[in-house]
């Protein structure tokens, strides 16, 4: 018996960062995903093969490894390990994943993949409701970076467009825009936990400024809400680009996505950082008028490719 599960990466329209102190992030799910199948096995191990290494354990020692350099793999073992003994099972599980979100880039896979794994893994024994998968995967993720704020797990497990905040929680936004973003990558690899580390000394060390950048994001993401409601393109590209400025006041913009930005601006609606920063990914909102234009002025300096919002979130398959 095998049990597949897929689920979309992300990138967030507004409030990366500030999400993390008390602030509100506007996300959508995109239509790249990850799939992960698991089998039991007879011997008691577990299993991981991807496209980006493969690695086993026998279960008994899961909670003592340090993994190294498939550190990033140590949710799925976790994952695997609670499962078989939630269900007393004496068997062993291989999970196999496969992706179109590439990874490190900002683009949520760290968090696609919890969630496919929790389903795929959970779905061998009984299938999990959505609430009971996004709880669990953002267990897992809190493993290998304990300050997620959970909006990247949330928005991958519901799909679709919505406002997040680590205390109100995730609430979907009713508006069934069909936005277009042209996703390009500075092909600088991040580390999230690091860039987050590096924010909050920021932080610490600028706390006025800090506090009227949160208010400037608030209002961003509040003008943010009503533009998306009423599918107002330029407003909401505009409050993009306004919030591309808080990201770089904050360090986390590089020359290179700086270089980025300029280029999507030429034709784009407005354009920012999705994610961490400090490499990554940019977005530009665009429409059929241009998205052919931005992706030409794009791909002369970086990878980039068309999305569009992922309304279906977890699937079994
Ligand atoms: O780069 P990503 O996709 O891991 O996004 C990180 C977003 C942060 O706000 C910086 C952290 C978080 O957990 O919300």
């Amino acid at each position: 018996m095998k049990s597949t599960a897929s689920a979309p990466g992300k990138v967030i329209l507004f409030g990366e960062h500030f999400v993390l102190y008390g602030g509100k992030a506007i996300l959508c799910s995109i239509n790249k995903r990850i799939f992960a199948t698991s089998q039991f096995l007879d011997e008691k191990k577990v299993k991981v093969r991807s496209s980006l290494g493969n690695a086993e354990l026998d279960i008994r020692s899961i909670s003592e490894l340090d993994f190294g350099t498939t550190r990033f793999m140590r949710p799925f073992f976790y994952i695997a390990k609670r499962a078989l003994e939630e269900h007393g099972e004496n068997k062993g599980i291989e999970i196999v994943l496969e992706s179109e979100v590439p990874a490190g880039i900002g683009l949520g896979s760290s968090s696609a993949v919890c969630v496919a794994v929790t389903a795929s893994v959970n779905g061998l024994f009984e299938r999990l409701s959505k609430q009971e998968v996004v709880k669990r995967a953002i267990e897992a993720e809190r493993i290998i970076f304990k300050e997620t704020s959970g909006a990247d797990t949330s928005v991958s497990t519901f799909g679709g467009l919505m406002i997040y905040g680590t205390n109100s929680g995730f609430q979907e936004i009713s508006s069934k825009n069909d936005l277009d973003l042209v996703i390009a990558n500075s092909s600088q690899v991040h580390n999230t936990k690091e860039i987050v580390r590096q924010v909050r000394t920021f932080k610490e060390k600028n706390v006025d400024f800090f506090d009227q950048l949160c208010k400037q994001e608030d209002e961003i993401v509040n003008e943010a809400l009503s533009a998306l409601k009423k599918n107002d393109l330029n407003t909401l590209g505009l409050l993009m680009s306004k919030n591309q400025d808080l990201l770089q006041e904050i360090k986390v913009s590089t020359k290179q996505i700086d270089l980025l930005i300029r280029e999507a601006k030429k034709t784009s609606y407005g354009a920012k950082i999705t994610g961490a920063g400090v490499g990554g990914c940019i977005i530009s909102l665009v429409d059929n008028s241009n998205l052919a234009a931005t992706i030409d002025n794009l791909k002369k300096v970086a990878d980039c490719f068309p999305v569009k919002i992922d309304y279906q979130g977890l699937l079994y398959i």
